[in-house]
This record gives C-alpha cells, structure tokens and sequence, in this order.
C-alpha cells in the first residue's frame, strides 16, 4: 500500500480564500479590519520563522498585522507591559505571544495577562476551561488545524481508535481533548501516550488515527502502525541544510517507512503547519467580528 498524502498546504488554500472573503465584507459591512499583534521575544530561528509566516499569511488575506520582536533579556514586566498595551488598542483583535519564552519569564504569568476576547492562541485559562466544557472560544490553532484536516480529508473520527504521542499543553492535551468531546471530529476513543508511557509501540500499532507531537525526529518507524493507519505527523525538526541554506525539516514521524503502511499521512513540511496558521487567522477573524457583534 502506498499513503494517500494529506496535503495541509492545499487545504490551507481553500480555507485561506474563505477567510479572505470573509475579511472583505467584514470591513464593507462594519468597516473594521481583524487585526493581530504577534510577539517574539529573543531571536530562536525557528520562532522567528514562524512568526514570520504568521504575519505574511495576515498580509496576504487583508488582516492587519503587526509584529513586535523583543530582545531575549527583557524583563518579564515589560513583556506584561506590552501585553496590556495591546489590551487596550482598538485596532488590534488578537494577540500572540509566541511560545517557548526565555526561561527567566514565566509563562503562565504571560498567557494569563492577555484578554480573553484577544487570545486567538486559545491559550488562556479561561478559552482553555470553555474549551474543555465544549463552550464557544477560541480553538488553540495546531489541534482545531488537525481536525479540520481529518474532517476535510474524510477521515471519520466518530468510534475510532486514536493514539496521541505527546502531552504538550499547545497540541497533545487539548487535540485529545476535542476528539472525545461529542462534536464534529471528535466522539474518537482517545489513548494519550508521553515520555513515561510503557511499552509506545503496543499503544501506536492500535491507533486507527495516530497523532505524532512529540517533538522527536523520527520517532515513529513503519514498525510502530499498522496497516491502514491515518498520521498525522505535527513534529517540526531541524536536522540540516538544504543546498539553498534553508532548514531541512523531518517530521516526528519516519515518513518513507510509515508511508508503505499507512491509508494516509501528512507531510512535513507542508502537512500540519500550513493549518495551524490558518486557524490563528480564523481566530484573528473571529475575535474582529466578535467585537461588532457579527
Ligand atoms: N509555539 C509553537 N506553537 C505555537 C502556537 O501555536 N502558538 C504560540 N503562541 N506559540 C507556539
């Protein structure tokens, strides 16, 4: 067998040219335009690249952005500063704080600082407790970006079996958290795995749907599924160079070995990522619309 390949860039597209419609009537009916604050503090690669990627994407679909990059030593009450003041700007809907901090800033502090009504990252205690509750919020945007893959790609959730590497606050709790809820891509029965699960590969080769956020390259080999399987690989790895000078990215997932197995499998680059950057822009427009009362 060889894997159908989930094209998150091409489904990224489809939504992308909603979104983008959606904007421009937005501002021809109510004259607003969804604006985001995306924060950066130090000078990781990899979170300058994605933030990056963020703002172009805003650019492109007509959302304002803005981007703030601060030095890696700034204090954590400057960081609590910034945040307040974009709090308080009328122009800006949404705001994010690009994750991981340095490690002299607490994070929690931080994320508890924004305004719900602006946490398009659905990070807040407050979006993250509605979110469990299956209350209307902000979706944090990797796990809202796997399910809208899985359900635009025809993959039925409802009664299967789904296996998550990875217990991280940003994919792996609440990605398991959606598919049990009764919702649409959800209603799975969900098995989460982390770094003290014994025995993974007993775990993985039941998974009907297998979920890879482990941030390990290539931890998962076509030993570990079973036939049929649907991946969904959101590892993002550096492992190189390209000739060109740009990242070589593998997934968590070893894709060549996984592929012959698999019924489907996203790829990395262009699988996951694409998605969750589209989500960030569905929230950034939500929040915009929800100010209006549209
Ligand atoms: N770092 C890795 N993924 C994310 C994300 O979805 N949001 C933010 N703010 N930081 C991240």
């Amino acid at each position: 067998m060889s894997a159908k390949i989930i094209r998150g860039s091409e489904i990224a597209k489809t939504i992308r040219q909603e979104i983008a419609e959606e904007v421009t009537a937005l501002k021809e009916s109510h004259n607003i335009i969804p604006g985001l604050v995306t924060i950066l503090v130090g000078d990781d690669p990899a979170s300058r690249s994605y933030v990056a990627a963020k703002n172009k994407t805003a650019g492109v679909l007509g959302i304002y952005s803005k981007q703030v990059s601060l030095p890696a030593d700034t204090p954590e009450e400057t960081l609590l500063q910034t945040v307040a003041q974009y709090n308080n700007d009328p122009q800006i809907h949404g705001i994010l704080v690009q994750l991981p901090l340095p490690k002299h800033i607490n994070e929690a502090n931080v994320l508890f600082a924004i305004d719900p009504e602006k946490d398009v990252d659905g990070f807040h205690p407050v979006n993250v407790g509605k979110m469990v509750l299956g209350e209307q919020c902000f979706l944090p945007c990797t796990p809202h970006g796997i399910l809208e893959l899985l359900a635009r790609s025809g993959y039925e959730t409802s009664g299967a079996e789904v296996v998550i590497v990875g217990r991280s606050n940003i994919v792996g709790k609440p990605v398991a958290n959606l598919m049990l809820q009764k919702r649409d891509s959800g209603n799975a029965t969900v098995t989460l795995c982390h770094t003290r699960t014994k025995d993974l590969g007993f775990h993985t080769r039941r998974a009907d749907i297998l979920i890879v956020a482990a941030g390990v390259a290539k931890m998962i080999s076509g030993d570990d599924v079973k036939d049929g399987v649907v991946v969904i690989d959101v590892g993002v790895n550096r492992v190189g160079e390209t000739a060109e000078g740009k990242a070589l990215l593998v997934g968590d997932v070893d894709f060549e070995s996984v592929r012959k197995k698999a019924a489907a499998i996203t790829p990395v680059p262009g699988g996951v990522g694409p998605m969750t950057i589209t989500m960030l822009m569905k929230n950034t427009l939500q929040a915009a619309k929800q100010t209006v009362g549209a």
